[in-house]
């Protein structure tokens, strides 16, 4: 069974849009295996941590894990909020760090995510999230990431979710995320 591991741009508990992500985990869990990835506790980027030294840290521990999950998935799907017509600054530290050779010692040398497949939604504002999936898009194609940039889900939250914390998805909008999870699941299996 191929593998796709879910990358999730909130540290929200309730994020709406983790729970977009759990919609798209239940289209696609009796033909993947689906992992989320946790990347909490990866530090800042900062270039004196990628020098090799005989005990790793805990911290370079850390983007050691991050790195070694992605390495293993065959595909990634990403669901981000927008910040301020973006991608949430987390999501840019750890695809710093991803973009960087495992071995720091040749830039030659081949990073965890190059050529990986990945697709990206994103439920927020009126916008749907528009300008942070195109700034995402630019982003990922830069660091070699295979994207399928298209059809991919932008959900405008509804006002209950504004109001009351609730994540209700209209019928329309489960039929957008059921046509990109079948797209994706054709682009993996290609
Ligand atoms: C710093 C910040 C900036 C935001 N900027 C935008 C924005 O530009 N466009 C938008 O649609 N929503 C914006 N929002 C609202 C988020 O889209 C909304 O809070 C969303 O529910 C967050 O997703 P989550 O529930 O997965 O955490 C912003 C929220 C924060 C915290």
């Amino acid at each position: 069974m191929k593998h796709i591991l879910f990358i999730v741009g909130s540290l929200r508990k309730n994020s709406f849009n983790r729970q977009l992500a759990k919609i798209a985990e239940d289209l696609l869990k009796d033909r993947f295996e689906i992992s989320y990835l946790d990347f909490k506790d990866i530090p800042y980027m900062n270039q004196d941590l990628e020098s090799r030294q005989d005990h790793m840290t805990t911290s370079q521990q850390a983007v050691f894990r991050v790195r070694q999950e992605v390495l293993k998935a065959d595909g990634i799907w990403i669901f981000t909020p927008e910040y301020n017509q973006s991608y949430p600054g987390l999501l840019k530290n750890l695809l710093d760090w991803l973009s960087r050779p495992m071995d720091i010692s040749n830039f030659a040398n081949p990073t965890a995510v190059q050529g990986k497949k990945v697709t990206v939604s994103g439920a927020g504002g009126r916008n749907k999230t528009k300008s942070c999936r195109e700034k995402l898009n630019e982003l990922l194609e830069y660091i070699k990431m295979n994207v399928m940039k298209e059809p991919q889900t932008g959900i405008a939250l509804g006002m209950e979710a504004w109001v009351k914390g609730e994540f209700n998805l209209t019928e329309e909008q489960i039929n957008e995320l059921k046509i990109q999870a079948e797209k994706f699941a054709e682009f993996l299996e290609k």
